[in-house]
């Protein structure tokens, strides 16, 4: 493997407003939520995670899923998602119009019940009474399978767990399964072993991968994913977000830093880098926080020195 079986097309699936806006401290307005995802639309994003219809008690900065799954009308070929734990989820993201869900569950035991207050048994007996009225009622179902690179709480985590979970989404309906290093202790190789493994079960596009970048390899492991066939890639404008039940996540592969390097190797996207870059300074300007994306940080190209 050296960098000669890259895709010509990735699809970069954008997580910003839920899991980044998620776990930020300072309450964001439904104005500022709404004028980010506006900014993401016109930068080319087609797949964009909105919000969650979790309990608010347990996530009150995506309280207002409601009122901003209604408020907003996007162009044809733009897909909003929400995250969906349960049945009463889904019963809210249906009557908020939306077309896809995403379930959620984690490869071990401690993350899923911290997270979702389930066992990881208990999550799939759930899915089963929400993936198959979805899919009935129309809408496209993701899953995602977190904690697959380790745990904050259990530490390394069995692929075969993940694996066995996923087959069991992907039986109930599930289009495709995004592969969550949660807390980014992710490095390549090891990312080159979870992705083969997958991969030997499952064909290349029911899968996408989700890196957090807590330890600066999120980027690496995204071109390792992408090199071995993966072609969905999870990220979050500016390097937005985290997760508030697993200490010490950081936010997720920043999108412009992603898309940066996939433009440079050649590799379409549909996404316009400069956009993407005002949308990144709307998210700085809604969180009230310097993000930490690099070329968020930097710029898309080199400036002269006079
Ligand atoms: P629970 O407290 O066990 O829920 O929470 P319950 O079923 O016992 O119900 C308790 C109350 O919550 C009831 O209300 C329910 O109606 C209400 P009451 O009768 O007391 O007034 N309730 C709800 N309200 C609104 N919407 C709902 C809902 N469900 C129940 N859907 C539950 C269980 C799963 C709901 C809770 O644990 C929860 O919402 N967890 C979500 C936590 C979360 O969103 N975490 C972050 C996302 S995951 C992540 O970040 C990882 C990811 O990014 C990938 C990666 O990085 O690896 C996806
Ligand atoms: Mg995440």
């Amino acid at each position: 493997m050296f960098l000669d079986a890259l895709p010509a097309d990735v699809s970069v699936y954008e997580v910003s407003p839920r899991d980044g806006l998620q776990n930020e401290s300072a309450p964001v307005s439904l104005e500022g939520k709404r004028e980010l995802v506006g900014a993401l639309v016109t930068a080319g994003l087609r797949r964009i995670e909105l919000t969650s219809f979790v309990s608010p008690r347990w996530v009150p900065q995506l309280a207002d899923a409601e009122a901003l799954a209604t408020s907003l009308s996007v162009p044809e070929g733009v897909t909003l998602s929400a995250l969906c734990p349960n049945a009463k989820g889904f019963e809210r993201a249906r009557a908020a119009g939306l077309k896809e869900i995403a379930v959620f569950l984690s490869a071990s035991e401690t993350h899923n019940q911290k997270n979702t207050n389930k066992s990881i048994a208990q999550s799939l007996e759930t899915f089963a009474e929400v993936v198959p009225p979805a899919l009935a009622s129309g809408m496209r179902v993701r899953a995602y399978v977190s904690t697959v690179w380790g745990c904050p709480y259990e530490g390394d985590v069995d692929p075969k767990a993940a694996i066995d979970i996923s087959r069991q989404l992907i039986e109930l309906g599930c289009y495709q399964i995004s592969l969550g290093d949660t807390i980014g202790v992710g490095t390549p190789l090891k990312t080159r072993d979870i992705v083969r493994s997958f991969l030997s079960e499952f064909p290349a596009d029911k899968l996408a991968l989700h890196f957090h970048d807590t330890r600066g390899t999120a980027l690496a492991n995204a071109l390792v994913g992408l090199e071995l066939g993966v072609r969905d890639i999870d990220a979050s404008v500016g390097g937005l977000g985290g997760c508030p039940y697993a200490p010490g996540a950081a936010g997720n592969l920043a999108t412009e830093d992603l898309v940066y390097m996939l433009h440079g190797m050649g590799i379409r996207t549909g996404i316009d880098l400069d956009k993407l870059i005002e949308a990144g300074r709307v998210a700085e300007r809604v969180v009230g926080r310097k993000l930490p994306g690099k070329v968020h940080q930097a710029g898309p190209r080199v400036r002269r020195v006079a």
